[in-house]
């Protein structure tokens, strides 16, 4: 099915917090942490499979005003952010010390051909919380691939952030990549 390209997310509308709790598993042991952020839930879908498969920690970034429902008024909205530099501001709460992990995952859709608002926000925010650190990102877009992705956390980590090669996939898509996007997570668990 590929007649929502650029619309793209499966579940848009069901899952953009303004219902429900944050996604928090958080351990005293598990080395790698996933960080992510889910409009429509594809990310959140993906963010899940590489939490269990990896044994590692979640936790999902949410934003103080929840997008809308409605696509084309959360693309109106996403494009002011931009346009402004106005990034949202997110609801930052039991953010996890970072000290036992060695690789963060960053989860996130393509907006605009690059890193959604939200996780910019963080990455503004925190990311110098990410020094020293293997990182890698994870992103579902509607077709058009990871944009700018790898140069935006050149920009934003610190110069002592290990950048791995990144991974996306098309929305529709997702089910039948899962090998593919298992490999990947492979591959960066296995990255020193
Ligand atoms: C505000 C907004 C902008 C988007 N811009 C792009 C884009 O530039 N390129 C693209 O391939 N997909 C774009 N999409 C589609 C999403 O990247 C895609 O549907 C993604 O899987 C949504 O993830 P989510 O369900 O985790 O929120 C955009 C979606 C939204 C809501």
């Amino acid at each position: 099915m590929k007649n929502n390209k650029g619309r793209g997310a499966v579940s848009d509308g069901h899952d953009t917090n303004r219902y429900q709790q944050p996604e928090r598993k958080l351990t005293n042991n598990a080395k790698i942490l996933v960080i992510y952020f889910s409009r429509g839930g594809n990310t959140e879908q993906q963010a899940q499979f590489a939490q269990q498969y990896l044994g590692a920690d979640l936790y999902e970034l949410v934003v103080q005003h929840p997008y809308p429902a409605n696509y084309s008024a959360s693309v109106n909205r996403a494009t002011q952010e931009r346009e402004s530099r106005n990034w949202p501001a997110l609801d930052i709460q039991d953010f996890p010390n970072l000290m036992q992990y060695d690789l963060i995952l960053l989860g996130h859709p393509i907006w605009a051909m690059t890193i959604a608002n939200p996780m910019r926000s963080f990455l503004e925010q925190d990311g110098d919380r990410l020094s020293d650190k293997r990182v890698a990102s994870f992103s579902t877009n509607a077709g058009y691939g990871s944009g700018e992705t790898q140069r935006i956390l050149s920009d934003l980590l610190p110069a002592s952030t290990r950048i791995l090669e990144n991974y996306s996939i098309e929305d529709v898509d997702l089910d039948r990549d899962r090998p593919r996007f298992t490999r990947w997570l492979n591959q960066v668990n296995l990255r020193k």
